[in-house]
Order: structure tokens, then sequence, then C-alpha cells
């Protein structure tokens, strides 16, 4: 183990947080996810930070997986929560290996649908036929149903993940982040074949990465999590928590969520930050956030390992015109629960990283608050 007296705060500010070069991980770009952490932040902590022994990384919002994948090729187990069930999609299946048979099922499915000619019975989606051309809606549906006949749960899951990466790109919305309904000119058949274009990328890129070390996906509101959740004690956590006021993860994911089964409704309720819940008749303000972070620490201080470090990266966010300083209330709620700050570094973000829009607060810095259990 390093000699922490000798080694901070030197360790942490050797590494240039701006990165110069970002890590474009072929992995991670098949399937959109807002505010998805560059590669290089979680890999600078796993290699720069001592993780005691016997313990594993834990991120409580792990949204597209991306401390998993970090903590894999770095050998270290790890856990992943998330209360979005596309989030957990896609963090399962990029942490598991892709079951054989995946693109000799995918085939024969794109078979059997060609030659379909029943009725077929499209899901009761709200405002479907705004959002979703009739013949689009016919081959979404017959792909998911083929899905769902699968038995084997893994193989079913890396389908439904190329499937919910096609679908607002053959909605009528405009793009990922922008909510218009426009004309586009796809029809049933081009939907087949987005669809298998995604299974052959992810099954090339799949075949190229290794899954070194076992990581566990859950499903679950974060603020819920107890020590039955865990295999072994936290010896990392590495997260960037969903910020107040700042983003609607469930409005990003609202129609994938409909289409493979899932309620947005539920999500949205219980998504921490959710800009809904801050509008002047929910009342929320950051004292809601502040009693959030403060369970979570408690949970922290209860399952993390001597010397365990937890680590945020975290933004400013704006509710009501007044900027709060959602690192400070990291920090306060650390302290509260015996962690000491052992690092405070700001990095800008990058303005490119077009898929996390914060300009109706104009935040252009975040913070990485690195804390270690006394
Ligand atoms: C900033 S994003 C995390 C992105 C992640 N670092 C990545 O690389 O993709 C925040 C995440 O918190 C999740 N979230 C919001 N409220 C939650 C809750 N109560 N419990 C668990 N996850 C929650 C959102 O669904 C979202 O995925």
């Amino acid at each position: 183990m390093i000699d922490l007296e000798e080694s901070y705060p030197s360790i942490l500010n050797k590494v240039n947080w701006n990165f110069d070069e970002v890590s474009n991980s072929a992995l991670h770009s098949i399937h959109p996810y807002p505010a998805k952490f560059i590669p290089n932040i979680p890999r600078a902590l796993i290699s720069s930070l001592p993780i005691p022994a016997g313990s594993i990384i834990l991120d409580p919002f792990c949204g597209s997986g991306v401390t998993l994948t970090e903590a894999q090729d770095a050998g270290i187990e790890s856990l992943g929560v998330d209360l979005n069930p596309i989030a957990c999609l896609l963090s399962k299946v990029k942490t598991n290996p892709l079951p054989t048979g995946f693109l000799t099922t995918a085939y024969d499915i794109a078979k059997d649908i060609k030659s379909f000619k029943g009725d077929v019975y499209i899901p009761a989606i709200p405002n479907l036929d705004h959002w979703f051309k009739k013949d689009v809606q016919r081959m979404l549906t017959l792909i998911i149903d083929s899905i769902g006949k699968l038995e084997n749960q893994n193989l079913a899951d890396a389908l439904r993940f190329c499937v919910s990466s096609i679908i607002v790109k053959v909605s009528n919305q405009e793009s990922d982040t922008r909510y218009a309904a426009i004309n586009k000119a796809f029809s049933g058949n081009d939907v087949l074949a987005f669809f298998l274009q995604k299974v052959v990328r992810l099954n090339e890129v799949k075949r190229a990465t290794s899954n070194n070390a076992e990581s566990i996906v859950l499903n679950k509101d974060s603020l819920t999590l107890d020590q039955n959740d865990l295999t072994k004690p936290i010896g990392l956590v590495i997260t960037s928590p969903p910020y107040p006021n700042a983003y609607e993860y469930w409005l990003y994911h609202k129609y994938r969520m409909w289409w493979l089964g899932f309620d947005p409704i539920n999500v949205k309720n219980k998504e921490i930050g959710a800009r809904a819940h801050y509008f002047k008749k929910n009342h929320q303000t950051e004292v809601d956030f502040i009693l959030q972070m403060n369970k979570l620490f408690d949970f922290f201080s209860k399952n993390c390992i001597k010397d365990g470090f937890v680590a945020f990266i975290i933004g400013r966010s704006k509710i009501h015109g007044r900027i709060i300083e959602n690192e400070k209330i990291i920090k306060e709620a650390g302290e509260k629960f015996g962690f000491v700050l052992t690092d405070s570094i700001e990095r800008t973000i990058n303005p490119f990283r077009k898929s996390f829009n914060l300009s109706h607060a104009r935040i252009k810095q975040e913070y990485l608050v690195v804390m270690q259990k006394n």
C-alpha cells in the first residue's frame, strides 16, 4: 500500500485532469448516454489511488457503466447501481461477455420477421403516433417481441441494447438532445437494417474487449442501498451524481423505456436532481440534495473499508437563479460521516461534450472531490 503521508497531495495532482487527449472508447460510443464519464477520469483514479485488497469499486450512479468497464480493465471487482433501467441494460451488456449465438440469433430473428405476415399488437405507449411512424412501430414491436421470447436473458439483453440504441434514430425525434418532431424517411425495413448493423458493431467491439473481473449491476434507487447489496466492502467509490435541477435522465430515455417495457414515470419520481422536482410548485431545493447525499455517505461510511476512498466528480447547478456549490455539499456530507478530504481539484468541462447541456446554468467547471475513510 502507498504511504499516504508521503504521497498526498502529490499523486492526484500529477494528473492533468483536463486530459489533452480524451480516450474515445468504441464500446461506449455504440449507445448514447448523457453526461458519460470520459474514461480517462475513472482510469486515472483507479491507477492513482491505493485500493485496499479484498474490496470493490462502487459507482452508485453508474449510468452507462464507464467506471465499471475501467474497473474491469484494471482487474478489480465492481458494483454499479442506477435507478434507470436503460443505464443498467447498458452497464450489464458492457461488463458481461456476449453470449454465444448472438449474431446467429439476430439473423434468425430478422429472417422470421421478414417472412411474418400476421397481425402485430403494438404496445399502448403515450403519444406513439406523434413520435413513431406506423411502419416503424410495427417493426420495433416485431423485433422486441421476438427478443422477449428468448430464454437466455443475457442474450436478450444484448439484443435489447441494440434496439435501444436505434430508437431515437428511427423515431420522429430530431436528435437525442432535441425534442422536436421532424419527418424522417425511414421505413420498417430500415429499422431492421439499423438493428442488424448495431448487432454487428456490438459483436465486433465486444469480441475485442475482455471482461477481466466480475461486475454486478443493480437496478435500484441508490438511496435504498444496504449492506446486503454488497459482496465485499467498498474500497473505492467513483461516481458522478445527478446534480440538483441539472438534467432529466428519465426524459432522455423515455421512449426507450416505454418500448422495452419499463415505466419512465416511476423513474422520474425517484430520480435525484430531475429538473421537474425543482419547478416552483414541487418545492425541492438544495436541502433535498443535502439530505440525499447525507443518506448516501451514511451508507458509504458503514460499508467502506478503512483507508478506502470516495471520489465524486460534480459541477455546480442553478436553482431559481442561485448557483449551488454542489462540491461543498459533497465535502460536508463526507466530513459529517467520517471521511477526510484528501483532494479537491477543479477541471474544465469539455465544451464538445454535447450530450450534457448545462447551458441553462452556464457551467464550465466541475470538481473532483476525493475523501478517505478515517
Ligand atoms: C451523471 S449520470 C452518471 C453517468 C455515468 N458516470 C456514466 O459514465 O455514464 C447520473 C446517473 O444517476 C442516475 N440516478 C439518478 N437518480 C438516481 C437514484 N435515486 N438512484 C440511482 N441512480 C440515480 C441517473 O439515472 C444517471 O444515470
